[in-house]
């Protein structure tokens, strides 16, 4: 992939029969090799629109080209394909197996992957050696969320979508795995695409789009500034 391309992409939901626009009008580039992050207050489509951008749902207009082939066009076989093979996703809720251990969590990540990431070695940076036997549901929240975080970089994916991908760790542990994203970013030109609530965490981007009631409201090129040193708000 070099580039992402959304044009007038809109997602509408139809609320006792009235439309509703979680995205209106959206049109931005994504490069290659980019670390986006968008801020923006709760309801503001700030899920939506990386549900869209990564084929997870389907827009209600507009198109998403990546590279040249839109997205938005592609049958739904086309689009599982297209997402197994290309976006990595660190959800807001995890979405893990929760009756699967550490490790076949992040090997379920890995099963897709062209070249294999070292899953032992993957564990390791996130901290969870110790749990990876386990089985999910005996795991607290931030540990669920290092698994999570581990499954999507096992992927070695394009594009790594992030909602809020630390918001169960604290400063210490959010910030060591911010500086994984970062250096996956370097090593392998990973596109990534942060979403946050945090505007200290929106500084390790090189990018900062807000958003607002579906629309973008800024969007800026921006100095990336090392997780180490970010403020944790
Ligand atoms: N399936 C759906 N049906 C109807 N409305 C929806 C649906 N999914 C999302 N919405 C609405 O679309 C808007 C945007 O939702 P979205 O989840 O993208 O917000 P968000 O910016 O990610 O918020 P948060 O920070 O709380 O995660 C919200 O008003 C939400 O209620
Ligand atoms: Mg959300």
């Amino acid at each position: 992939m070099e580039e992402i391309i959304l044009k007038k992409v809109s997602k509408i939901y139809r609320i006792e029969n009235k439309p509703f626009y979680a995205l209106y009008d959206i049109s931005f580039t994504i490069k290659k090799g980019e670390i986006i992050t968008v801020l923006g207050p709760s309801g503001s489509g700030k899920t939506t629109l990386l549900n869209l951008i990564s084929g997870l749902d389907r827009v209600s207009s507009g198109a998403i080209y990546y590279d040249n082939k839109n997205i938005a066009k592609y049958s739904d076989r086309q689009l599982t394909n297209h997402r197994r093979l290309k976006s990595g996703f660190i959800f807001q809720n995890y979405n893990l197996l929760e009756h699967l251990t550490v490790k076949e969590n992040i090997l379920v990540g890995s099963y897709v992957a062209q070249n294999k990431i070292d899953v032992t070695e993957l564990i390791k940076v996130v901290d969870l050696t110790k749990h990876a036997k386990k089985s999910v549901y005996q795991l607290s929240g931030g540990e669920q969320q290092r698994v999570s975080i581990a499954r999507a970089v096992a992927k070695n994916p394009e594009v790594l979508f992030c909602d809020e991908p630390t918001c169960a760790l604290d400063e210490e542990m959010g910030k060591h795995v911010l500086e994984k994203l970062v250096a996956i970013n370097k090593q392998m030109a990973t596109t990534i695409i942060l979403v946050t609530h945090n505007p200290g965490i929106a500084e390790i981007g090189d990018r900062i789009i807000k958003m607002n009631s579906g629309k973008i409201i800024s969007d800026k090129t921006h100095k990336r500034k090392p997780p180490k040193e970010i403020e944790w708000a």
